[in-house]
Formats: structure tokens, C-alpha cells, sequence
């Protein structure tokens, strides 16, 4: 049995105090909630007072991004000691982090390593481009991602993997629940290619693209699939919940 996991990813959004009131607008019925893990990844800046809004509360803290060193002249980067205490995820390889900041598989595989060497888990994004889809190249595509990611990687099943098709991201157009659910199978078997198939049944798998509490209950209804990870509607308190919400119930089922 896999623990389901929705985490919110808000990306470069909500100043300290917009940040705060998003929380605060969700804290008290996101703790009622059981049964899913929740998972709030907030930018570096609000991480702090957010984790004293957190004190006692069931929710989990993430960050969107992390440097491999552990200190030094490395201007304008975050270490994975200085996250030591403040949160327990990071998000690691997303697809605007590989496009923008040009992130290739051997720094993300260094960043895998520094996280799970002070104990923050990383929630690894793979996925294929538009054009990789259309050429069929989907499975080629996440197969290579995760097989560099985890090169040298001890074997954890605490590892976290959002398959984020990029073409989903942000443009309302989610994947199907089976397309979904059919890469996914592909990146369990590879990742029990690399670290054999005990952990790699252990490891979450979520989905992530145009997640809305509108589709959600079509992807956690497909038993492969652990959950979600979410982009702009985590920034609305209502729409979170309902997500988190659904999750919870219809995964009691599954
Ligand atoms: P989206 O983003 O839900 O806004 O498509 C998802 C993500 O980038 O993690």
C-alpha cells in the first residue's frame, strides 16, 4: 500500500503575506483530512514563516528547487543542510527548471544525491515534450530521464516521481487518466529495472499537468497512479482542498 500524495507546487507566486493567507485559508480542513499525505512547496522566501504556521499540523513542507554542494561560493543557491530543518520534500528536475535554467539529467542526478544524503526526499519530474509525444518517444523519453536521475542513487523507496507531460503544464490540456496511467507503469518498471521491484513497488508515482478538482478523481481512480502533483490550482485554497478532498475519499476505495 502506497500513502496517496497531492502536493501543491506554486511556483514563482504569493509574496510572505499572500502566502501566509493561503494557508491559513486551508490549514484547518487540510488537517481533518486523512489518508493522503499533503504537501505544500512554497517559494524558499515564505518557507520559513510557513513552517511555524504548520507547527503540529499535518501538512508537509517542499521546496521547488535546491543545489547539490553543501555550502560555498556558489552565489544564489540553496543547500540541501540549509533545508535540513525546514522541509522534507524538494522538488527536483521540473520541466520549466530543464528549460529555463537548463537543467540537464547530470545535475539533476547530483541533486537527487544531495538530497537523500541529508534526508530530504525528492519529488522527481520527468516528461516528454510535445513533439516527443507525437513521435511516439514518450516511453523512450521518461525511461532515459529516470535512469540518469538514479544513477549511482542508493536504492528509496522514499523516492517521489510526478510524470509531467510538459505539454500538459499549464495549458489546461491534462493527459488522459491512461495515458497517464500507462507512462507510469513504464517508470516503475525502469525504476525496478535500476533498484528492483520490491522498492520500486514502494515508490509513489503521481501525475502532474492541468491538475484541476475538476479531473482529479479520474487520475487517483486509476490504482497506478498516487496522487498529483499541482500547479496553479494549488493557489486557490478551495480548489486545493476539493483536490486533496477527492483524493482522499476515492483512494480509501481504490
Ligand atoms: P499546472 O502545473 O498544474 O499548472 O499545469 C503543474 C506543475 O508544473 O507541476
Amino acid at each position: 500500500m502506497r500513502l496517496p500524495l497531492i502536493a501543491g507546487n506554486w511556483k514563482m507566486n504569493t509574496t510572505v503575506p499572500e502566502a501566509i493567507k493561503l494557508v491559513a485559508a486551508m490549514l484547518t480542513e487540510l488537517n481533518r483530512i486523512d489518508g493522503v499525505e499533503k504537501v505544500l512547496c512554497p517559494p524558499f522566501v515564505s518557507l520559513v514563516p510557513i513552517k511555524e504556521l504548520l507547527q503540529g499540523s499535518s501538512v508537509k513542507l517542499g521546496v521547488q528547487n535546491m543545489y547539490f554542494e553543501d555550502k560555498g561560493a556558489f552565489t544564489g543557491e540553496i543547500s540541501p543542510v540549509m533545508l535540513i530543518d525546514l522541509c522534507q520534500y524538494v522538488i527536483l528536475g521540473h520541466s520549466e527548471r530543464r528549460q529555463y535554467f537548463n537543467e540537464t539529467d547530470a545535475l539533476i542526478n547530483q541533486k537527487v544525491k544531495g538530497a537523500f544524503r541529508f534526508g530530504i526526499v525528492p519529488i522527481l519530474c520527468v516528461g516528454e515534450h510535445l513533439e516527443e509525444n507525437e513521435a511516439d518517444m514518450t516511453k523512450v523519453v521518461v525511461t532515459r530521464q529516470i535512469k540518469l536521475a538514479l544513477q549511482g542513487v542508493n536504492p528509496s523507496a522514499q523516492l517521489v516521481v510526478a510524470y509531467e507531460p510538459v505539454w500538459a503544464i499549464g495549458t489546461g490540456k491534462a493527459a488522459t487518466a491512461e495515458q497517464a496511467s500507462t507512462t507510469i507503469s513504464v517508470i516503475r518498471s525502469t525504476i525496478a529495472g535500476v533498484w528492483g521491484k520490491e522498492i520500486a513497488q514502494r515508490v509513489r508515482i503521481l501525475y502532474g499537468g492541468s491538475v484541476t478538482q475538476g479531473n482529479i478523481a479520474e487520475f487517483v481512480t486509476d490504482a497506478e497512479i498516487d496522487g498529483a502533483l499541482v500547479g496553479s490550482a494549488s493557489l486557490k485554497a478551495e480548489e486545493f482542498l476539493s483536490i486533496v478532498k477527492q483524493a482522499a475519499l476515492i483512494k480509501a476505495r481504490v
